[in-house]
Order: structure tokens, then C-alpha cells, then sequence
């Protein structure tokens, strides 16, 4: 097996597909053989990614889906089956941050949305893989967490609280799925510069002084990239990975140990 078949014959769906790591994630699934689906709420962002990867050979497709959304999901799932005949590798990546603040500011709506997509999402996507997973003999699923579960910081309390959630799930089911030879891993990525700062900093661009600010807390002194949390994801999903579950891999070049 080499690097650029690992995924040959398998089907993966990767939420949040349009931007940022997700992106980068099916971008790699795909480079490496998987067949993917890109779902994210953002139809202009999700079929450009889907038609990249349709450009460069790939088998790929956009299927509209808002996380929260129970009947969306279970129609990601089926859509998925009915296309490439399974579901092998579920990545639950799509999420955002409220506002940066206190958390007792934070709007009633805010805390619903942001757990709705953030935690509800995650569970949503496991309810309607694994009974297919189940049927197919086994399937791997990785969440994206945080590292801010781990080691939260002032301003986005809440956020890291949906994400501390998605550890625990992450943890509850690799225990729970392991009798039927699927794995549930996830990665706690820490600050990158994707679309997830303009939703919790409110910019268009990452101001200098915040980004600054990040690297000084990350001993490898700089931000996360897409292609990190891709490579990691990728490793969790492959065989490599085959005894590894219930594994929450910090991705934050020694940020939650500094
Ligand atoms: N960027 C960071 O600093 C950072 C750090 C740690 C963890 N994360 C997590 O990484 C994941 C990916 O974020 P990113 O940094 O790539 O940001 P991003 O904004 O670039 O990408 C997130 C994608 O999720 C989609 N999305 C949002 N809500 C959705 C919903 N309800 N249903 C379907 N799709 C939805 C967006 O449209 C977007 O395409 C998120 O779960 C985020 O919480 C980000």
C-alpha cells in the first residue's frame, strides 16, 4: 500500500467540506483514493470543492447539509449510500465559534445554534453512519474538537464547552463501537486562520496583533494550516491507525502542554 492509495475503494463524507480544514480534508481523502462526499451548508463554497475534486479525477459530490438538521443529515447518509454504496470514513468537521466575550453575554439563541451545530451536529452524523457502517462490517469516524476543550482560554467558554462534548462523545463511542470494528477518533486542532475567526473575532482577516497573540502561545511558534489537520485526519481514517480509537490528537504544535 502507498501513501496515495490508502483510501482506494472506500467512500468518505467530510461535513463542512467548503472551507478550511474540511476542505483540505477531502481534498487529501480524495487525493488518496476515497470516493467523497462534500456537504457543508455553503452550496457555492461545497460544489466548488466537490468540482475540484471531480476535476482532478476524483469521484466526489456536493450534498447541501446543515448539521443540525436532522432530516439534512439522514438525507447525506442515504445520498451517500445510494452513490457510492457505503459509508467507510465519516468526518463530523463542520462548526463555528460565537462571538469572542464574555460568556455571560452570551445570547440564549447564540448557546442553541452553536451547540445545535457544534455537538448536535456530530451526534447526528453518527446516528445515521452507523447503522450503515454497521451493515458494511466497520467504518471509521473522526470529529473535529478542539484544543480549546483541553486547555479553554478566556472569550469562547461556550464554544469550547460544544467541544468538550464532542471529546466525550468521541470517547463514550469508540467504547460503545468497538464490537463492530468501527473506530471513532477526533483531533483538537488549535487557532488556525480559516472562516472560523471571522465568526468568533467578527473581522474579515485575522488582525495582526490577535494573530501574534496566538503564535506566542504555540511553541512551535505558528498557526495551524488545513493541511496539518488533514494530514492527521487522513492517519486516524488509514489502516495505520487500525488500533487506535477513542483518541482525542491534539494538532497544536504544543500549545496545550505549554
Ligand atoms: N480555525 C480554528 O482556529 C479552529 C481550531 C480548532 C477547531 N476548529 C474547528 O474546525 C472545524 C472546521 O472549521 P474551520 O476552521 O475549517 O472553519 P471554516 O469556517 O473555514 O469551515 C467551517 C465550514 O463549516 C461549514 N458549516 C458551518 N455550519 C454548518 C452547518 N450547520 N452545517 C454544515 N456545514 C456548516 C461552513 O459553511 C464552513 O464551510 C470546526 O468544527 C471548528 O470548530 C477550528
Amino acid at each position: 500500500m502507498n501513501a496515495s492509495s490508502r483510501f482506494a475503494g472506500k467512500t468518505a463524507i467530510v461535513t463542512g467540506a467548503g472551507s478550511g480544514f474540511g476542505r483540505a480534508i477531502a481534498s487529501r481523502l480524495a487525493a488518496e483514493g476515497a470516493a467523497v462526499v462534500v456537504a457543508d451548508v455553503n452550496t457555492g463554497n461545497g460544489q466548488a470543492v466537490a468540482d475540484s475534486l471531480v476535476d482532478t479525477g476524483a469521484k466526489a459530490l456536493f450534498q447541501h447539509t446543515d448539521v443540525s438538521d436532522a432530516h439534512a443529515v439522514e438525507a447525506l447518509i442515504q445520498r451517500t449510500v445510494d452513490a457510492f454504496g457505503g459509508v467507510d470514513i465519516l468526518v463530523n468537521n463542520a462548526g463555528f465559534s460565537h462571538l469572542s466575550g464574555p460568556a455571560w453575554e452570551l445570547s440564549e439563541d447564540e448557546y442553541d445554534r452553536v451547540f445545535a451545530t457544534n455537538t448536535k451536529g456530530v451526534w447526528l452524523g453518527c446516528k445515521y453512519a452507523i447503522p450503515v457502517m454497521q451493515r458494511g462490517g466497520g467504518g471509521v469516524i473522526i470529529n473535529t474538537a478542539s484544543i480549546g476543550a483541553v486547555a479553554p482560554r478566556p472569550g469562547v467558554t461556550v464554544y469550547n464547552a460544544t467541544k468538550g462534548a464532542v471529546m466525550t462523545m468521541t470517547r463514550g463511542l469508540a467504547v460503545e463501537l468497538a464490537r463492530y470494528n468501527i473506530r471513532v477518533n477526533a483531533v483538537n486542532p488549535v487557532a488556525a486562520d480559516t472562516g472560523f475567526m471571522k465568526s468568533a473575532l467578527g473581522t474579515d482577516e485575522l488582525p495582526d496583533a490577535n494573530r501574534a497573540a496566538l503564535i506566542k502561545g504555540i511553541p512551535l511558534r505558528r498557526l495551524t494550516e488545513p493541511e496539518d489537520v488533514a494530514a492527521s485526519v487522513c492517519f486516524l481514517a488509514s489502516e495505520e491507525a487500525s488500533f487506535l480509537t477513542g483518541v482525542c490528537l491534539p494538532v497544536d504544535g504544543g500549545r496545550s502542554i505549554s
